[in-house]
């Protein structure tokens, strides 16, 4: 008898999982590169996780239906920008589609010519260390090279759908 059973096909449903996930509470950031043609990209995350200390490792997941995928894909670089408490509007400006994304922030260039927003609470320079299959989503795992709290006060926070802030 094995110590654990094998697949379950059909187990799990869509809709109880993303309720559970979304009891996991997490911060927000907006993870940046440039395209080839240098022009910013950009997208809000919620999927940023610390990987290893030694190296400095962190990664996020990115959606295989995301219009930014081909530049991750080709980018030797990536930013992980945190999000403050107040900054509903960046995180939606990120999330949506038909925004001007970069239009409202000033942007910093660090040591891998990843965009940083200067107005995030805290950011990750990174160059991308791997990249593995995560189902419908890639595994984007980034060492970091530089990093900096920008701003004092409290992160954003997303939990259940919504955002919040630490009571
Ligand atoms: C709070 C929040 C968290 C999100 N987390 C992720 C994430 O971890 N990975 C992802 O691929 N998309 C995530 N999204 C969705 C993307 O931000 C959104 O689909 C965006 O429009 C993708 O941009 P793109 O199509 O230009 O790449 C999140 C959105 C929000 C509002």
């Amino acid at each position: 008898m094995p110590v654990c059973a094998s697949e379950q096909p059909g187990a799990v449903d869509p809709a109880d999982f993303r309720s559970i996930l979304g009891r996991f509470a997490t911060g927000v950031a907006v993870v940046t590169t440039r395209a080839p043609d240098g022009e910013p990209v950009g997208l809000t995350v919620n999927s940023f996780t610390s990987v290893s200390l030694e190296p400095p490792l962190v990664l996020f997941c990115l959606d295989l239906e995301a219009g930014s995928l081909s530049a991750f894909e080709a980018a030797s670089c990536f930013a992980v920008n945190i999000l403050r408490a107040g900054q509903e509007a960046v995180s939606n400006r990120f999330a949506d589609p038909l925004a001007a994304r970069f239009a409202d922030n000033d942007i910093a260039d660090w040591s891998t010519g990843a965009p940083i927003l200067a107005d995030a609470l805290a950011a990750l320079d990174c160059t991308v260390h791997a990249r593995h299959d995560g189902g419908d989503h890639i595994i984007l795992v980034g060492r970091v090279q530089h990093l900096a709290v920008l701003a004092d006060g409290e992160p954003l926070i997303y939990w259940r759908g919504g955002y919040r802030q630490l009571v």
